[in-house]
Formats: structure tokens, C-alpha cells, sequence
């Protein structure tokens, strides 16, 4: 070997050492800055851990509880994430003065529209923006605010009804998520648009506009854990200009709806003139993409789930038709259950048994998928004296926190609406408090009041009308992709027969 060759080779591998050695370090200090809080090692070390469980069908929600049940209240589930499942938490976390913002995890769901970003507002990292922006279209979204909406809700309702009259003639078994889906969608396109985009009439996705919707919850699910490598490849300038997803949802709404900015959405006859920022387009794309987004896989995930514990859950489903029937009667002259008569929001909103259902239907199954993230500020945190250093990503998933047998009771994986309206003032209150079906604080959810309202009248009419057999021979409860952002239902089979009538199967 001649000298030069000696020297070349041994640069070269002092080079990869240290190399090596860096690596190592900067790997070790990763794992030491939260060692103290148990969780898979791999986990610790990177996040192609979080990246490879969120991309499967059961995702992070699944994995995490069965962490939360091995490890307890705070489990490590990436480098810099930790999931934490105390009640105690959630003040400190979601609580309007907290300091908490978004965490990175919500910058891969920013549009890109004309080359430019535009966050919705979910995804408006800036806090001030974010709040100027929720301020100024908030009272629209107040119960009197959408109060305004119930007639566009009736009508989504009336045709709903119509074809569910149509598929118990044909005695074949339908997919009740599907139906959930088409129903929330265009009742969601109602509010916004003022009409209906056609879902329920033609039994499928007429424009596109769920896939687009589906697509952009996939996206934020598979690379919520990787948020610098999707900047990479999808924020990069070529890519920007060439973006097919979130450019053609926009266009798609600018282009293919009636919608202009001189026919404003329905939902929005906002308060556009006071919002903060002038583009109008862009105030309306922002404010399209979280209601219209926002709306559909939720409602239609939690409407399904309520059919579902409802219709295999007998004597709540007979307490709930008694509570209803027992209104109506002495509200409606004893019209509920007949063909056309549909009970008012009025008459519905403040019914307990209602309530309780739609509640503990919630609990059972959220439709978050990770924990909802935000990072913890300067002056760190502190869990039952566990110390969360400031810049960690901490967050509550629903789906465990609703299962805490000190809050909700040793049956608390069972559904039992009646746990809401045994519960003393203290334990109610506790319930409510640990209750993240709609999130907390300054960024839950805006159309809490909508989503309400509407999963009222419909689960009215339903139970009053139809009765639902679930197609389940396997006894598997409600199955779901819980890759995407929001868990999109598996199919649901039933078969659906008017009230009263006989079986023809
Ligand atoms: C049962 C149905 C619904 C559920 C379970 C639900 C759940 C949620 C949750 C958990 C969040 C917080 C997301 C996060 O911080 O990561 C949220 C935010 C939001 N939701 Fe809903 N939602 C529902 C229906 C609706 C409807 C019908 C609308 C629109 C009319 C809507 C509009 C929004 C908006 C705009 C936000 C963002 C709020 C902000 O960042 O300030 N949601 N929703």
C-alpha cells in the first residue's frame, strides 16, 4: 500500500466514525431528553416507528392503547411525542390561556392553492391569526347562530327518509356507513352551498368531492409523523406549482360549484366583511375547506357509531324510543313515528336520553386518530409531578382517555348512555370535563352546534321510523382505517325494515 493510498483510507474511516459517532450521540440525546416516560424503545428513537404504525389500518389509535393500558397516563409514542391520558391534563393542554399551539403535525395539512400556501383554519398555526380568523365567523357557528340551518337540515333529513323507505322495499342489505357518508355530505353541502350536491339522490360520491376530502385526511394521517420530509417532497417549489390534490379541491370548489364570491355560501353569510384578511377567495376557500372537511367523515363516522351501539343495544335503543315517544306526544299531539313528521330541533335539543346517547356513543368511539398535538411552552409541564420539558409535542387521544375507569366507572368500555344521567353534579362533571369527542378550548371544534343539531333530527327520525338489523355474524363491532386523520368506518351491512312491519327475511 503506498502512503497516499494509507493516508486516503485512513481519513476515510476516522471520517465514518465520526460519522458514527455523531450519529450515536445526537440518537442518544434524543432518547435521553423524555427517557423517564415509558414507551416502545424503537419509538424513542426515531419516528419511522410512529410513520410505520400510522400508515397501517389499525394506526396510531390502536397501538396507543394498548401502550396506555401496558405503560398507563404517559407513553412515549415518537422522538419528541408523548400521549397522555390524565384528565388532569386537559385544562392544562387545551385550556384558553395555555400557551400550547399547534403541534408540526398539522403543517401537512395546509392547502396549496395558485402556488401559494393557505392553511384552513384548523391548520392556521399562527395564534393570532388563527384566533382573529375563529373570532370573526365565530357567532355563526353560536346555537342561535345555526339555528337558521334546521330547515336545510329537515330537507337533507326528508330525503334521507325517502330513500331509506326506498332500500326497506328492497330488502337487500345496504352499508350504513355509506349512507352516513352521502347524508352527511350533502347536508353539509346544503349549509355551505345552498344546494344539494346530489350524493344521496344518485347513492354515491356524484363529484369527487369525498375522494378529494378522503385524500387530503390520508395525507395528513401518513405523514403527520414526518412533517420536514413532506416539506420536502410536497412543498419543494416544482411540487407547489404541480400539487394535484389540494389545487384541485380548490378549484374543484371554485370551479365546480355554483359558488362565487357573489353568491357567498349559505353557512358563510359570515361575517366575510369583518374577517381579518382581504382576499375574498381565499376567506372562502379557508372557510369551505374546514366546514365542508370538518363535517363529513365526522359526523357520518359518529352518526354510524351511534346506529350501531343503538341497534345492538336493545334496551337503549326501547329507552330512547320511549323518551321520544313520551315528548312528541305531549309536545306533537302524538304525531312522532308517523310517516312525514319529523320531531324539531326545539322539541329534540334538551332531551336527556338523547343526549346521553350521542354523548357515550362518542366516547366509545372518537374519530381522532392520534393524539390532538400541541407543544408544550416555555416553563415545561408537569403530569402528577412527571416533568415535560417545553417544545415536546403532548397531546390527549380521545379513544383512551375515554375508556379512565376513575372518570366514567369500572363499565366504561361498555355502552350505557344512562351512566350520564345517574352521575352526581361532581361525577357529571368530571365526565364532561374528560369528554374530547369535540376537543377543548380555543381550537375545538367550530360546528360543535351543527353537528349536534343534525345528529339529532337524524337519529330521531331513524329510531322513530326504521328499524335497523346489523349484519355482524362475526361479532367484530365497528371496524375502521384509522390511517387517515379521522377514522374512515369500515362498511357497516344492515338490512333496513319500516317500524312496525314484519321481517321478509
Ligand atoms: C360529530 C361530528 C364532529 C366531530 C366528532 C368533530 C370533531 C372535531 C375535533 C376533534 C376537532 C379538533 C381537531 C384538532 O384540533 O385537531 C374539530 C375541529 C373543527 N371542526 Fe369539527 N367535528 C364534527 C363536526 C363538525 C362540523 C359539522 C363542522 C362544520 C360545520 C366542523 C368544523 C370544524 C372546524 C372548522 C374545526 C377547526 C376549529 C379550529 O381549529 O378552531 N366540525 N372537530
Amino acid at each position: 500500500m503506498t502512503v497516499n493510498a494509507f493516508h486516503f483510507s485512513f481519513v476515510s474511516v476516522t471520517l465514518l466514525v465520526s460519522l458514527l459517532l455523531l450519529l450515536a450521540a445526537r440518537l442518544i440525546t434524543r432518547y435521553r431528553r423524555l427517557s423517564h416516560i415509558p414507551g416502545p424503545f424503537l419509538a424513542a428513537l426515531t419516528d419511522l416507528w410512529r410513520f410505520y404504525h400510522q400508515n397501517q389500518p389499525h394506526g396510531l389509535r390502536t397501538k396507543l392503547l394498548a401502550l396506555h393500558s401496558k405503560h398507563g397516563p404517559l407513553v412515549r409514542y415518537g422522538v419528541n411525542s408523548i400521549s397522555i391520558s390524565t384528565p388532569s391534563a386537559i385544562p392544562q393542554i387545551y385550556g384558553s390561556r395555555a400557551g400550547f399551539v399547534t403541534a408540526d403535525s398539522y403543517k401537512v395539512l395546509v392547502g396549496i392553492s395558485n402556488g401559494r400556501e393557505v392553511p384552513s383554519l384548523v391548520s392556521t398555526a399562527d395564534e393570532a391569526k388563527h384566533g382573529a380568523f375563529r373570532r370573526s365567523i365565530a357567532s355563526t357557528f353560536t346555537p342561535a347562530g345555526v339555528a337558521p340551518l334546521e330547515s336545510r337540515i329537515d330537507t337533507t333529513i326528508r330525503e334521507l327518509h325517502s330513500h331509506l323507505v326506498r332500500l326497506a322495499k328492497q330488502n337487500q342489505p345496504i352499508d350504513l356507513a355509506h349512507w352516513t357518508m352521502l347524508f352527511s355530505m350533502d347536508s353539509a353541502a346544503r349549509q355551505a352551498f345552498s344546494e344539494s350536491r346530489g350524493y344521496l339522490s344518485s347513492g354515491h360520491d356524484t363529484d369527487g368531492t369525498i375522494a378529494l376530502i378522503r385524500a387530503r385526511f390520508y395525507h395528513w394521517g401518513r405523514w403527520s409523523s414526518w412533517p420536514s420530509l413532506e416539506r420536502l417532497i410536497y412543498r419543494n417549489p416544482i411540487s407547489i406549482l404541480a400539487n394535484p390534490a389540494c389545487a384541485t379541491l380548490f378549484h374543484h370548489v371554485f370551479n365546480n360549484q355554483t359558488l362565487t364570491p357573489r353568491r357567498p355560501p349559505a353557512i358563510l353569510h359570515l361575517r366575510l366583511r369583518r374577517a381579518p384578511e382581504p382576499p375574498r377567495q381565499i376567506r372562502h376557500y379557508r372557510l369551505l375547506m374546514s366546514t365542508i372537511s370538518g363535517a363529513g367523515d365526522t359526523t357520518a363516522t359518529t352518526l354510524t357509531a351511534i346506529f350501531y351501539y343503538l341497534y345492538t343495544h336493545h334496551p337503549a335503543l326501547a329507552a330512547l324510543r320511549a323518551e321520544l315517544d313520551a315528548h312528541t306526544h305531549t309536545t306533537n299531539g302524538g304525531t312522532y313515528g308517523g310517516a312525514g313528521q319529523f320531531p324539531r330541533h326545539s322539541t329534540l335539543k334538551d332531551l336527556p336520553y338523547l343526549g346521553a346517547v350521542i354523548k357515550e356513543a362518542m366516547r366509545l368511539f372518537s374519530s381522532a386518530t392520534w393524539p390532538i398535538e400541541r407543544l408544550v411552552p416555555e416553563g415545561d409541564m408537569f403530569v402528577d409531578d412527571i416533568r415535560i420539558p417545553a417544545g415536546t409535542s403532548v397531546g390527549v387521544l380521545p379513544a383512551a382517555i375515554h375508556l379512565d375507569t376513575h372518570v366514567y366507572g369500572a363499565d366504561a368500555a361498555y355502552f350505557r348512555p344512562e351512566r350520564w344521567l345517574e352521575a352526581n353534579k361532581e361525577e357529571l362533571r368530571q365526565m364532561e370535563a374528560a369528554h374530547m369527542g369535540f376537543s377543548r378550548g380555543r381550537r375545538a371544534c367550530l360546528g360543535k352546534e351543527v353537528a349536534l343539531m343534525q345528529m339529532k333530527m337524524v337519529v330521531a327520525m331513524v329510531v322513530g321510523q326504521f328499524e335497523l338489523e346489523i349484519s355482524d355474524p362475526n361479532n367484530a363491532g365497528l371496524q375502521a382505517d384509522f390511517s387517515a386523520a379521522v377514522a374512515c368506518m369500515h362498511p357497516l351491512w344492515v338490512r333496513v325494515r319500516l317500524r312496525g312491519s314484519t321481517p321478509q327475511y
